[in-house]
Protein backbone atom coordinates (compact mmCIF):
# COMPACT_ATOMS: atom_id res chain seq x y z
CA UNK A 1 0.00 0.00 0.00
CA UNK A 2 1.64 3.27 -1.14
CA UNK A 3 0.79 6.25 1.01
CA UNK A 4 -1.44 8.88 -0.14
CA UNK A 5 -1.25 7.29 -3.99
CA UNK A 6 -5.01 8.11 -4.43
CA UNK A 7 -4.85 11.71 -3.67
CA UNK A 8 -1.97 11.84 -6.38
CA UNK A 9 -3.35 10.04 -9.18
CA UNK A 10 -6.09 12.58 -8.37
CA UNK A 11 -3.64 15.43 -8.27
CA UNK A 12 -1.98 13.79 -11.62
CA UNK A 13 -5.47 13.51 -13.37
CA UNK A 14 -6.58 17.12 -12.75
CA UNK A 15 -3.06 18.77 -13.95
CA UNK A 16 -2.64 16.43 -17.11
CA UNK A 17 -6.51 15.38 -17.94
CA UNK A 18 -6.38 18.20 -20.71
CA UNK A 19 -3.25 17.66 -21.94
CA UNK A 20 -2.63 17.11 -26.20
CA UNK A 21 0.93 16.91 -26.67
CA UNK A 22 1.15 13.05 -25.66
CA UNK A 23 1.74 13.67 -22.06
CA UNK A 24 -2.01 13.29 -21.21
CA UNK A 25 -2.88 11.24 -17.99
CA UNK A 26 -2.88 7.66 -19.99
CA UNK A 27 0.44 8.27 -20.83
CA UNK A 28 1.20 8.40 -17.29
CA UNK A 29 -0.93 5.10 -16.55
CA UNK A 30 0.95 3.17 -19.34
CA UNK A 31 4.62 4.48 -17.80
CA UNK A 32 3.11 3.38 -13.64
CA UNK A 33 2.22 -0.20 -15.51
CA UNK A 34 5.85 -0.22 -17.81
CA UNK A 35 7.68 0.51 -13.97
CA UNK A 36 5.46 -2.17 -12.21
CA UNK A 37 6.64 -4.34 -14.63
CA UNK A 38 10.47 -3.58 -14.47
CA UNK A 39 10.22 -3.29 -10.46
CA UNK A 40 9.90 -7.19 -10.74
CA UNK A 41 13.72 -7.84 -11.97
CA UNK A 42 14.48 -4.79 -9.75
CA UNK A 43 15.89 -3.67 -5.81
CA UNK A 44 13.80 -0.96 -5.24
CA UNK A 45 12.29 1.62 -3.27
CA UNK A 46 8.61 1.17 -5.03
CA UNK A 47 6.68 3.67 -3.48
CA UNK A 48 9.55 6.41 -4.59
CA UNK A 49 9.41 4.17 -7.90
CA UNK A 50 5.61 4.65 -8.43
CA UNK A 51 4.86 8.09 -7.46
CA UNK A 52 7.69 9.43 -9.59
CA UNK A 53 6.43 7.54 -12.33
CA UNK A 54 2.87 9.60 -11.14
CA UNK A 55 4.59 12.69 -10.89
CA UNK A 56 7.42 13.08 -13.46
CA UNK A 57 5.45 15.29 -16.37
CA UNK A 58 3.50 17.58 -14.04
CA UNK A 59 6.23 20.03 -13.91
CA UNK A 60 7.72 20.02 -17.27
CA UNK A 61 8.42 22.61 -19.82
CA UNK A 62 6.58 20.86 -22.24
CA UNK A 63 3.37 20.45 -20.55
CA UNK A 64 3.20 23.64 -18.40
CA UNK A 65 4.35 27.14 -18.76
CA UNK A 66 4.84 27.88 -15.14
CA UNK A 67 6.90 24.92 -13.89
CA UNK A 68 8.41 26.57 -10.48
CA UNK A 69 4.35 26.40 -9.38
CA UNK A 70 4.10 23.06 -10.88
CA UNK A 71 6.92 21.98 -8.77
CA UNK A 72 5.52 23.82 -5.45
CA UNK A 73 2.03 22.08 -6.08
CA UNK A 74 3.97 18.72 -6.40
CA UNK A 75 5.60 19.27 -3.22
CA UNK A 76 2.48 20.61 -1.19
CA UNK A 77 0.71 17.49 -2.01
CA UNK A 78 3.44 15.36 -1.31
CA UNK A 79 3.97 17.14 2.53
CA UNK A 80 0.00 17.35 2.31
CA UNK A 81 -0.38 13.62 1.92
CA UNK A 82 2.32 12.69 4.81
CA UNK A 83 6.08 12.46 2.67
CA UNK A 84 8.94 14.26 4.40
CA UNK A 85 11.33 16.65 2.88
CA UNK A 86 13.89 13.93 2.28
CA UNK A 87 11.15 11.60 0.14
CA UNK A 88 10.43 14.78 -1.64
CA UNK A 89 14.00 15.18 -2.58
CA UNK A 90 14.54 12.14 -4.26
CA UNK A 91 11.32 12.45 -5.87
CA UNK A 92 12.43 15.73 -7.36
CA UNK A 93 15.83 14.39 -8.02
CA UNK A 94 14.81 11.94 -10.16
CA UNK A 95 11.93 14.32 -11.94
CA UNK A 96 14.39 16.96 -12.75
CA UNK A 97 17.26 14.76 -14.40
CA UNK A 98 15.64 11.76 -16.10
CA UNK A 99 14.24 13.52 -19.29
CA UNK A 100 16.16 13.03 -22.48
CA UNK A 101 16.51 17.17 -22.64
CA UNK A 102 18.51 17.29 -19.43
CA UNK A 103 20.45 14.58 -20.95
CA UNK A 104 21.75 16.39 -23.93
CA UNK A 105 25.00 17.54 -22.67
CA UNK A 106 25.63 16.16 -19.38
CA UNK A 107 24.45 12.33 -18.13
CA UNK A 108 23.13 12.79 -15.11
CA UNK A 109 23.59 9.51 -12.88
CA UNK A 110 20.17 8.33 -12.21
CA UNK A 111 19.26 5.93 -8.40
CA UNK A 112 18.00 2.96 -9.52
CA UNK A 113 14.53 4.15 -8.98
CA UNK A 114 15.23 7.14 -11.23
CA UNK A 115 16.56 4.32 -14.01
CA UNK A 116 13.01 2.41 -13.60
CA UNK A 117 10.93 5.67 -14.22
CA UNK A 118 13.74 6.83 -17.22
CA UNK A 119 13.28 2.85 -18.91
CA UNK A 120 9.43 3.10 -18.40
CA UNK A 121 9.16 6.66 -19.66
CA UNK A 122 11.05 5.92 -22.23
CA UNK A 123 9.73 2.72 -23.48
CA UNK A 124 6.12 4.66 -23.97
CA UNK A 125 8.26 6.95 -26.24
CA UNK A 126 8.88 4.16 -28.73
CA UNK A 127 7.35 1.11 -30.48
CA UNK A 128 3.55 1.75 -31.97
CA UNK A 129 2.52 4.51 -29.45
CA UNK A 130 5.46 5.94 -29.76
CA UNK A 131 5.35 6.64 -33.22
CA UNK A 132 1.72 7.80 -32.37
CA UNK A 133 2.76 9.95 -30.26
CA UNK A 134 5.50 11.37 -32.09
CA UNK A 135 3.04 12.44 -34.49
CA UNK A 136 0.57 13.99 -32.27
CA UNK A 137 3.45 16.29 -30.77
CA UNK A 138 4.66 17.09 -34.45
CA UNK A 139 1.22 18.17 -34.86
CA UNK A 140 0.53 20.17 -32.21
CA UNK A 141 3.51 22.08 -32.28
CA UNK A 142 3.51 22.44 -36.27
CA UNK A 143 6.20 20.53 -37.34
CA UNK A 144 5.93 18.95 -41.05
CA UNK A 145 6.07 15.36 -41.49
CA UNK A 146 8.93 14.98 -43.75
CA UNK A 147 11.44 17.06 -46.29
CA UNK A 148 14.58 14.54 -47.22
CA UNK A 149 16.63 17.60 -48.02
CA UNK A 150 16.22 18.58 -44.27
CA UNK A 151 18.62 16.26 -42.04
CA UNK A 152 18.37 15.61 -38.53
CA UNK A 153 20.09 17.64 -36.11
CA UNK A 154 22.90 16.65 -34.21
CA UNK A 155 24.88 17.78 -30.82
CA UNK A 156 21.81 19.82 -29.63
CA UNK A 157 21.18 21.69 -26.73
CA UNK A 158 17.90 21.65 -25.03
CA UNK A 159 17.22 25.32 -26.81
CA UNK A 160 18.05 23.79 -29.98
CA UNK A 161 16.26 20.23 -29.10
CA UNK A 162 13.08 22.58 -28.59
CA UNK A 163 13.09 24.25 -32.45
CA UNK A 164 10.57 22.31 -35.07
CA UNK A 165 12.02 19.89 -36.58
CA UNK A 166 10.58 16.77 -39.16
CA UNK A 167 9.10 14.31 -37.10
CA UNK A 168 10.98 11.46 -39.08
CA UNK A 169 14.18 13.20 -38.36
CA UNK A 170 12.69 13.18 -34.41
CA UNK A 171 13.15 9.16 -34.79
CA UNK A 172 16.90 9.81 -36.06
CA UNK A 173 17.33 12.57 -33.13
CA UNK A 174 16.07 10.54 -30.50
CA UNK A 175 13.61 7.73 -31.09
CA UNK A 176 16.21 5.38 -32.24
CA UNK A 177 18.99 5.99 -29.50
CA UNK A 178 16.53 5.51 -26.89
CA UNK A 179 17.31 0.93 -26.72
CA UNK A 180 20.85 1.52 -26.33
CA UNK A 181 20.22 3.75 -23.17
CA UNK A 182 17.79 1.70 -21.46
CA UNK A 183 18.93 0.69 -18.00
CA UNK A 184 17.59 -2.08 -16.96
CA UNK A 185 17.27 -5.39 -18.47
CA UNK A 186 13.55 -6.28 -18.51
CA UNK A 187 13.50 -2.63 -20.09
CA UNK A 188 16.07 -3.40 -22.61
CA UNK A 189 14.50 -6.59 -23.66
CA UNK A 190 11.25 -4.82 -24.34
CA UNK A 191 12.88 -2.08 -26.35
CA UNK A 192 14.03 -4.49 -29.26
CA UNK A 193 10.69 -5.22 -30.54
CA UNK A 194 9.28 -1.44 -30.41
CA UNK A 195 12.75 -0.33 -31.99
CA UNK A 196 12.05 -3.08 -34.81
CA UNK A 197 8.10 -1.38 -35.12
CA UNK A 198 9.67 1.95 -35.62
CA UNK A 199 12.37 0.75 -38.24
CA UNK A 200 9.74 -0.90 -40.20
CA UNK A 201 7.18 1.90 -39.79
CA UNK A 202 10.03 4.64 -40.94
CA UNK A 203 11.41 2.37 -43.95
CA UNK A 204 8.15 1.39 -44.78
CA UNK A 205 6.86 5.60 -45.03
CA UNK A 206 10.22 7.11 -46.94
CA UNK A 207 9.76 4.00 -49.46
CA UNK A 208 6.12 4.95 -50.17
CA UNK A 209 6.92 8.92 -50.08
CA UNK A 210 9.86 7.85 -53.10
CA UNK A 211 7.16 6.06 -54.91
CA UNK A 212 8.83 2.79 -54.40
CA UNK A 213 6.10 0.78 -53.35
P1 LIG B 1 11.80 14.27 -22.35
O1 LIG B 1 10.74 14.63 -21.38
O2 LIG B 1 12.41 12.94 -22.06
O3 LIG B 1 12.83 15.37 -22.61
P2 LIG B 1 10.95 14.75 -24.99
O4 LIG B 1 10.70 16.18 -24.81
O5 LIG B 1 12.14 14.35 -25.74
O6 LIG B 1 10.98 14.04 -23.62
O7 LIG B 1 9.72 14.14 -25.72
C1 LIG B 1 8.65 13.40 -25.25
C2 LIG B 1 7.92 12.88 -26.47
O8 LIG B 1 7.38 13.98 -27.22
C3 LIG B 1 8.84 12.21 -27.50
O9 LIG B 1 9.09 10.89 -27.20
C4 LIG B 1 8.10 12.40 -28.79
O10 LIG B 1 7.04 11.49 -28.92
C5 LIG B 1 7.56 13.77 -28.61
N1 LIG B 1 8.48 14.77 -29.18
C6 LIG B 1 9.41 15.52 -28.55
N2 LIG B 1 10.06 16.35 -29.42
C7 LIG B 1 9.49 16.11 -30.64
C8 LIG B 1 9.70 16.63 -31.95
N3 LIG B 1 10.59 17.57 -32.20
N4 LIG B 1 8.93 16.13 -32.95
C9 LIG B 1 8.01 15.18 -32.73
N5 LIG B 1 7.77 14.65 -31.50
C10 LIG B 1 8.50 15.10 -30.48
NI1 LIG C 1 6.72 11.17 -19.76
Amino acid sequence: MINGLRQIREFVQKELGYETTGHDYTHIERVVSLAKLILKGEQADESLVIIAAYLHDVSDDKVTTNPAAKRKAIADQLIGVGYDDAFVGKVFEIIDNMSYSANLKTHHQLSIEGQIVQDADRLDAIGAIGIARTFYFGGHFGEIMYNPRIMPRTGMDKAEYRKRGTVINHFYEKLFKLKDQMNTPTAKKIAEHRQQVMQDFVGEFVDEWNGAK
